[in-house]
């Protein structure tokens, strides 16, 4: 075997496993709409994923030098869920902002953290006071129901670090808010870093 086709094996079977993984996803969706079991069950799908490093396709991790970066790994057709990878540069982070969808991160490669805030009567943003940090194979959840405002950022000061995201919807469309520390909301549609999906549907070298 050349490296050339080792290279090509190890692509398609790290394809192979994305693609395990989302069709266990549409199956428990199929399954069940009660949102605390999708968590649940769904975020052992996750740690399953991200239990391994061998999968994630080179153009889905790489990182931007101003930005982090959300690629498109894969959109249910029925937009049930959709799978996203995060890649934080050096010293990259979100501002406050939530979700509106249940969410499930799942830690890749690096390191990342997370203040969770909650709206205080007086209308203000309120950080619960505890910061997170997710090692590579640790999964969280977000959503209305459980907590869905929240800030994250990259806990490397000099190394991209990789998460990988499920959400209840297609996100990069989903209406939702980013927050000033005041509680002032601004609408974000976050949109997606790549026009091209990794191709999980590829067969061929099987057949
Ligand atoms: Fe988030």
């Amino acid at each position: 075997m050349t490296i050339d086709t080792a290279g090509q094996a190890a692509h398609a079977k790290g394809l192979a496993r994305l693609r395990g993984f989302v069709t266990s996803f549409a199956e428990l969706l199929s399954g069940t709409q009660d949102e605390a079991e999708v968590l649940q069950s769904g975020g052992k799908l996750l740690a399953a994923l991200v239990a391994h490093d061998d999968w994630l396709p080179d153009d889905c991790a790489v990182h931007h030098p101003d930005r982090y970066q959300q690629y498109l790994l894969h959109c249910d057709s029925r937009e049930r869920f959709s799978v996203v990878s995060f890649v934080w540069g050096p010293g990259q982070g979100t501002p406050i902002h939530d979700h509106r969808v249940w969410g499930l991160i799942g830690m890749l490669r690096g390191r990342e953290r997370a203040e969770r805030y909650h709206r205080a009567p007086d209308g203000t943003l309120r950080s619960d006071g505890t910061v997170g940090m997710l090692r590579p194979g640790e999964v969280e959840a977000v959503s209305p129901r459980v907590g869905d405002i929240h800030r994250v950022w990259n806990a490397l000061p000099d190394t991209p670090s990789v998460s990988i995201h499920i959400y209840g919807a297609n996100i990069g469309a989903v209406e939702r808010a980013t927050y000033d520390p005041d509680g002032t909301p601004k609408r974000f549609i976050s949109g997606y870093a790549n026009a091209h999906l990794p191709n999980i549907w590829d067969r061929s070298g099987r057949a």
